[in-house]
């Protein structure tokens, strides 16, 4: 089921975006090489409970940590542990909050110290998609305009667009319908509408778009162990374009 969102609704939706916001602000601020993913871990978890708000992930489906820390190969869902950032090291660091009941979901992936050119490219184009795929975003779109754009971005570079995770509705939950892929073919799919939110979250690899799960049943890695870059907002539908909630 696809939920609307009223003013009301969308204002606490609103602030807990802000909080995500400000989170990641916080991180961009603090990480760095020598740190260990735990440890950005307990800097956004004390920096969330500071807010008075909880960190969405905390225990969903069992998920150990407050946030998923993804470094290089590690796509998404990385659970925070002893791995110690490198110099090089591109990290995605993925936060969902709620408070009094509203969601808020975003992810960066930050550059740790010197990192490649080849690297670079990478985080900057998965930035890139998101923000082609709310160009001509508004209510009236073809929900799968957005995966067009994003697909069509990414593979003019020669990367790849991983298929087996999407983009979600949000607002009471973390994940609500639609399913948002990032790949997809331009004028298909339901029409969005005013008031829809949802998380658009380009996951893209350096090489193939296929990915592993690890014997944690969590951590999701690129197939041919090259790195993969996040990005994601949690955007609302307006009549004549969006609103950047985490922005
Ligand atoms: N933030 C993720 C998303 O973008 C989901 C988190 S999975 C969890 O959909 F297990 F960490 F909660
Ligand atoms: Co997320
Ligand atoms: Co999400």
């Amino acid at each position: 089921m696809i939920t609307v969102k009223n003013p009301q609704q969308i204002a606490l939706m609103r602030e807990s975006c802000k909080i995500v916001k400000e989170t990641l602000q916080f991180v961009g601020e603090n990480i760095k090489a020598g740190m260990t993913t735990k440890e950005v871990d307990e800097l956004v978890h004390r920096y969330i409970i500071s807010c008075g708000a909880t960190p969405s992930s905390l225990g969903y489906c069992g998920f150990p940590a407050s946030c998923c820390v993804s470094v290089n190969e590690v796509v998404v869902h990385g659970i925070p542990s002893d791995r110690v950032l490198l110099d090089g090291d591109i990290v995605s660091v993925d936060i969902t909050v709620e408070k009094n009941g509203w969601q808020g979901d975003a992810c960066r992936t930050f550059l740790i110290g010197n990192v490649s050119e080849e690297k670079k490219k990478l985080v900057k184009v998965t930035e890139e998609c998101f923000f082609k795929a709310i160009e001509n975003l508004k209510a009236g779109t073809p929900l799968y305009d957005i995966g067009y754009a994003v697909q069509t971005h990414a593979e003019s570079h020669g990367y790849g667009v991983v298929r087996a995770l999407t983009g979600h509705g949000i607002g009471q939950e973390m994940h609500e319908d639609p399913s948002v892929p990032n790949y997809g073919k331009k004028g298909t799919g339901m029409r969005l509408r005013a008031g829809m939110t949802i998380c658009i979250e380009p996951m893209i690899n350096m090489g193939t778009y296929k990915v592993v799960t690890a014997r944690d049943g969590w951590t999701v890695l690129t197939a041919d162990g090259k790195c993969a870059a996040h990005y994601e907002n949690t955007v609302l539908i307006t009549e004549d374009g969006v609103e950047i909630l985490t922005l």
